[in-house]
């Protein structure tokens, strides 16, 4: 297959730091997309390494399998999101671009000095963002060790300080900590176990929140954030991505 013909797929590569990231059509294997990839490379001074990222995450530590195609063997890279910058290993924690509009979103919901609990934070970019904007302390869990890492390393090249790496399960951690002011729970397939726990945890009096990531599956016609809304009870929702058809993943705000 000729690179022009793999050109319908540029719309599936995203620039990570100095590694592009290419999403593999189900109808095509990673071979098929090595010369696009090489166009990628001769076309982007700065791109060191190409890797193709079959659809979907697996495991607790929702990772995805990242298969590489051409340039340097490395996935740690240094990204630039929302004027924070991050090192990480896609293929050791999760990372996804599509939550970059949620990461602004949220964080600029935080107010001065605000205790803020994450119980899923991946690599770190909610609870440094929140810092950047504010927060007074962010307890940022995860119970991927890399995860933690990688959290640690941000802090510092952030300055973020006020944000405390937990290693562990969440469901057992946030017992150990103070209650907050707002919650997020970037973990859509444990959405209500998260959330029942989570409203256990924060402050309420009407001035706190929670963001609850939920999974939510409609039939045909019928409108996902609604469901949402109806699961959760939340003042505010919007789709952060389609998983698959009739199912997708909802950020609700819930004050409480
Ligand atoms: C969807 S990812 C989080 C994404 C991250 N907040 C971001 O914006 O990139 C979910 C995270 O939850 C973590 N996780 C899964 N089960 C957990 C648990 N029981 N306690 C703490 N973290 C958990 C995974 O390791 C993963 O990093």
């Amino acid at each position: 297959m000729s690179s022009r013909a793999l050109s319908g797929i540029w719309k599936r590569i995203e620039i990570v730091g100095d590694v592009a990231i290419i999403g593999i059509p189900f109808n095509m294997s990673p071979e098929e997309v090595r010369p696009f990839a090489m166009d990628v490379m001769r076309e982007n001074s700065k791109v060191r390494a190409v890797w193709g990222r079959p659809r979907g995450t697996e495991g607790n530590f929702r990772l995805s399998h990242y298969v590489h195609i051409c340039g340097e063997m490395r996935s740690e890279t240094l990204y630039r999101e929302n004027g924070a910058t991050f090192l990480l290993d896609f293929r050791k924690v999760f990372f996804s671009q599509t939550l970059s509009y949620e990461h602004r979103r949220i964080s600029s919901l935080v107010r001065r000095g605000e205790t803020v609990i994450n119980m899923f934070s991946g690599y770190g970019p909610f609870s440094i963002l929140s810092k950047i904007h504010g927060a007074g302390k962010v307890y940022s869990m995860d119970i991927n060790p890399y995860a933690y890492y990688y959290t640690m390393v941000n802090v510092e090249l952030n300055k973020a300080y006020g944000v405390l790496p937990i290693l562990g399960d969440a469901f057992k951690r946030i017992y150990e900590v103070e209650k907050a002011d707002r919650i997020i729970c970037p973990l859509p397939e444990r959405d209500e176990e998260a959330f029942e726990v989570a409203k256990q945890r924060v402050k309420g009096g009407g001035e706190s929140f929670i963001h609850v990531f939920a999974e939510v599956k409609v039939n045909k016609g019928e409108n996902p954030v609604k469901e949402a809304l109806r699961k959760f009870k939340g003042d505010f929702a919007r789709v952060v991505r389609s998983v698959k058809p009739g199912t997708y993943h909802v950020v609700v705000d819930v004050r409480v």
